[in-house]
């Protein structure tokens, strides 16, 4: 479940710098006006940016974690951008301000593990490196791989192999658009070693592998953060009913709508971001009935608890599901 820190709620901040990364991957620098504390930073947390061309988008923080006056995202300009990377490299300029919500964590270092192996595809390595940050500052043991087509579509190499906190805990592979040719994730992953967790984060291809190689691992030691919904294969759409019970409103949802859209026509705010299930903002209490979960958000236990569900995205298997709105 994401944790519950203080958080911005679409707070303004000044575009302090931006600076090339690595080729298509630009970071940001982002303060308060009068340059004061941000709320504090969690290993592998994201900010959301809600865009002046009406789109929110969410971006993984890269320092060390901690207290902050700014907060530094690193932004891969996608050629399939639906209009947030690209905006953010094309129009925005230092000195701008962009309307930021968060820091929010989904994807938090496991307070009970003794190790680490860290796997970054891509742009996926910036809330991998505020984790190995973390991992280094606090002394356990940890590996790196960071995996990346070449070497400049790669962000942070002279950090990551030159500096003394991962020069000896990283290895970096460049397959050249070739799998066959990158980093060996059966083999990485053939071992259970006890207490060690696992983190990945990078282009579906990649976490689709390293799920696949770590299915024998415990499931409570593998994490993966998703910005993009995975295609998932669901029932067909029913239409069900959602009764609120703190307003005393029962609303119908049919197939073709959305619980939240049901909910925003019926006068409801609710806190999106990604409105594809992948960033726990809309995350509501489920009182009676059973949601028919198809997030990317909640774990397999979280989902069989049925007391929660991602409404943008999520339907019901009962014929009714009472909400706590
Ligand atoms: S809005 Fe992101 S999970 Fe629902």
């Amino acid at each position: 479940m994401p944790s519950q820190n203080a958080t911005l709620n679409k707070q303004e901040l000044v575009v302090l710098a931006i600076k090339d990364e690595a080729n298509n991957i630009r970071s940001f620098e982002l303060a308060l006006g009068d340059r004061g504390d941000l709320p504090v930073v969690e290993a592998g947390a994201h900010l959301a940016v809600h865009l002046s061309n009406g789109l929110t988008r969410q971006y993984s923080l890269f320092d060390a974690p901690g207290i902050k006056n700014s907060y530094r995202v690193a932004v891969l300009k996608d050629p399939q951008s639906r209009g947030g990377s690209q905006y953010l490299h094309e129009q925005v300029k230092v000195g701008d301000k962009l309307s930021v919500s968060g820091p929010f964590n989904n994807f938090p270092l496991s307070p009970n593990s003794a190790s680490a192996l860290l796997i970054a595809g891509g742009i996926g390595v910036t809330p991998i490196l505020s984790m190995a940050h973390h991992l280094h500052r606090c002394g356990t043991s940890f590996e790196l791989y960071y995996c990346a087509r070449n070497l400049q579509e790669a962000a942070f190499v002279d950090l990551l192999r030159d500096s003394v906190p991962f020069k000896e805990s990283v290895e970096m592979y460049f397959d050249g658009g070739d799998p066959s040719k990158g980093l060996d994730v059966k083999a990485l992953l053939a071992t259970v070693v006890e207490g060690r967790h696992l983190y990945c984060c990078g282009p579906g291809g990649l976490m689709n592998a390293v799920e696949a190689a770590s299915s024998h691992w415990p499931a409570d030691t593998v994490h993966f953060e998703r910005f993009k919904a995975d295609p998932v294969t669901t029932a067909a759409n029913t239409e069900f009913k959602v009764y609120l019970a703190r307003s005393k409103v029962e609303l119908v949802v049919p197939c073709d709508k959305s619980i939240l859209k049901v909910l925003k026509e019926a006068g409801f705010e609710i806190d999106t971001v990604c409105e594809e299930g992948v960033c726990g903002s809309c995350l509501t209490d489920v009182l009676e009935g059973v949601p028919e979960h198809r997030d990317q958000i909640l774990t397999d236990d979280e989902k069989s608890a049925n007391d929660v569900i991602a409404v943008c995205c999520s339907r019901a298997k009962s014929g009714r599901l009472v909400l706590d709105l």
